[in-house]
């Protein structure tokens, strides 16, 4: 069976590259990325899709209530009869009849070791704190921001010379590892979830 992936996202859209190029390369098996879908409708994410020849839309958000915006965007997840959803910078909180409608099918990256730093501008935030180390998370997502139980971690150090450009860029190559390796790890379905903790069933 072809595991269909939904990808969502806002802005430049590397993570959804990194997915694309695994799923090219075999790193995920048995997978095709079927849709990416965009709130922003100028977001560098679609067109690198499109140049990949992956199907795209864009369904921009602009005054319409969070739910009814989200049905729109299952709908199309629907019609591409997509069982993994994955968020790639999709700047956007989930209703929570978004989140009922994929059960544990959908990931997000987060550019921080959660629980530390959720929101915007983490690997800012991490830097002002004075960390002496930073990373990046991939989670199964709820209603709330950047929750949901860890699948994946990975650490890096914070350097004395960092800014927050040097300091991302080092937590974005990690972000690209991990988020193929989680989706993998999903995809295969071994694991189990206990409380908060995602274990390895076997
Ligand atoms: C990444 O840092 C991701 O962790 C965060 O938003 C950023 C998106 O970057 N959620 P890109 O669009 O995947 O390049």
């Amino acid at each position: 069976m072809t595991h269909r992936i939904g990808v969502l996202l806002s802005g430049r859209g590397s993570n959804f590259e990194a997915l694309a190029d695994s799923v090219s390369a075999g790193r995920i098996p048995n997978a095709e990325l079927s849709i990416v879908v965009s709130n922003k409708p100028n977001a560098p994410g679609l067109e690198r899709a499109a140049a990949r020849n992956i199907p795209t839309r864009a369904i921009p958000s602009k005054g319409l209530e969070r739910e009814v915006y989200d049905r729109q965007v299952a709908a199309v997840l629907r019609e591409y009869n997509v069982d993994l959803v994955c968020l790639a910078g999709y700047m956007r909180l989930l209703s929570p009849f978004f989140v009922a409608a994929f059960p544990q099918r959908i990931l997000n990256i987060h550019p921080s070791l959660l629980p530390s730093f959720p929101g915007l501008e983490s690997q800012k935030q991490a830097l002002d704190y004075g960390v002496k180390f930073a990373g990046c998370t991939v989670h199964f997502v709820d209603e709330n921001l950047d929750a949901g139980p860890i699948i994946l971690q990975a650490v890096v150090p914070v350097l004395d010379s960092d800014d927050e450009h040097t300091l991302s860029a080092r937590i974005l190559k990690e972000e690209h590892r991990i988020y193929t390796q989680a989706v993998k790890i999903v995809l295969e379905g071994n694991y189990k979830i206990a409380g908060r903790r995602v274990l390895d069933s076997v």
